[in-house]
């Protein structure tokens, strides 16, 4: 039987720093309202050259390093992206390979939004596992700031920008295999979260109004209650079902959107402050890239060591949610 192991992560942000005392020049908004109601105080924002494959490259370059493979190893790229180079085509995740000097390999992006990166290693894993590929680079890229509207203030202060991969490869110790991932959607709730225009399903609006409406839009309070529910669910039910207790994981990273939400599913799992990762604050919601910075931002402060095991959860627009059970299985 042919398993699936997580070896390595890598992450990039972008160097310039959108502070909340910023964005309070530049909407009706103050530091104080935003850390109380987000935990946000920073976020990351990339430059006007700076496209999102420029982002997921960083983070790939490293997590492939880190692997200890060989990039010609890699034999598929997958990216989870909502704000993609270009729209429809040519993917991101194939202008990642050709950047990376990849050639003949698989490379595609999907959209699951926030939940991306649970969704991509549920393929990765898939892949693997079927024996159709062996070294499964994942990507979640967002270069968010090129979607949000900075004049509407309950949007432009959760978002950033940002990226974060990891290789999935495949191995026959079951002991550092992927335990489970789960993956859900409904699309009963698509219009708590959207981009309304800019697809075959928009309004053909004024040019003006077509462009103002490519940007995210969202009834936060409503998404806030369903997120908590949904995440709080699908993780007790991935539990449950693999016979893990709470106190058997190390890590719990859920998708950073929100400090409040993020508190709320931690008291419901019982989970202690050390189990929580949290970067919500410097990063803000940085969407399918938001878990893999995280736990890179855990590897590299060192408290990410082989075989311990970290509980992923996320939710996002679509609606689509995802948890995984993941040990960190380094190679090296
Ligand atoms: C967006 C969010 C921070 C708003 O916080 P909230 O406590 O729900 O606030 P509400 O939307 O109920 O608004 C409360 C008041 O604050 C105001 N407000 C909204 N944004 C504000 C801001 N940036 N600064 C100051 N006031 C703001 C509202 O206009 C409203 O004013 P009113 O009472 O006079 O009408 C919160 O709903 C949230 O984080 N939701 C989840 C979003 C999310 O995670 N999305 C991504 C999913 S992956």
């Amino acid at each position: 039987m042919v398993y699936a192991a997580f070896r390595s992560i890598g992450a990039y942000a972008p160097k310039k720093i959108l502070s909340n005392e910023e964005l309070s020049t530049m909407v009706d908004t103050t530091d104080e309202w935003i850390t109380k109601r987000t935990g946000i105080k920073e976020r990351r924002i990339a430059a006007d050259n700076e496209y999102t494959s420029d982002l997921g490259i960083y983070a790939a370059e490293l997590a492939i390093e880190r692997s200890g493979l060989n990039k010609d190893e890699i034999d598929m790229i997958v990216c989870a992206t909502i704000s993609p180079d270009y729209f429809c085509m040519p993917s991101t995740a194939t202008i990642i390979s050709t950047k990376l000097g990849l050639k003949n390999i698989t490379a595609f992006d999907i959209s699951a939004a926030c939940t991306g990166f649970v969704y991509i290693l549920s393929i990765a894993k898939a892949f693997i596992e079927s024996g159709m590929k062996k070294n499964v680079l994942i990507i979640g890229a967002e270069k968010l700031s090129s979607i949000t509207d900075y004049s509407d203030r309950g949007t432009c202060i959760l978002f950033g920008d940002g990226a974060g991969a990891a290789v999935i490869s495949a191995t026959d110790n079951k002991d550092e295999a992927i335990i489970d991932v789960h993956t859900g959607a409904d699309g009963a709730y698509a219009d708590l979260l959207m981009t309304p225009n800019g697809g075959s399903g928009s309004a053909h609006d004024s040019l003006d109004q077509e462009a103002a409406n490519c940007f995210m839009q969202m009834k936060g309070n409503e998404t806030f209650k369903v997120a908590v529910r949904t995440l709080t669910k699908d993780v007790v039910e991935i539990l449950n079902e693999n016979n893990i207790n709470s106190e058997s994981i190390k890590h719990f990273i859920p998708h950073q959107a929100n400090y409040r939400i993020i508190k709320a599913v931690g008291d419901a799992l019982k989970l202690r402050e050390d189990q929580v990762v949290l970067t919500v604050e410097k990063y803000g919601n940085t969407s399918g890239a938001s878990i893999p910075m995280a736990i890179n931002d855990i590897y590299e402060q060192g408290r990410l060591k082989k075989g311990e095991l970290m509980l992923l959860d996320a939710f996002g627009g679509g609606l689509t949610w995802g948890s995984a059970l993941v040990p960190f299985s380094p190679l090296k």
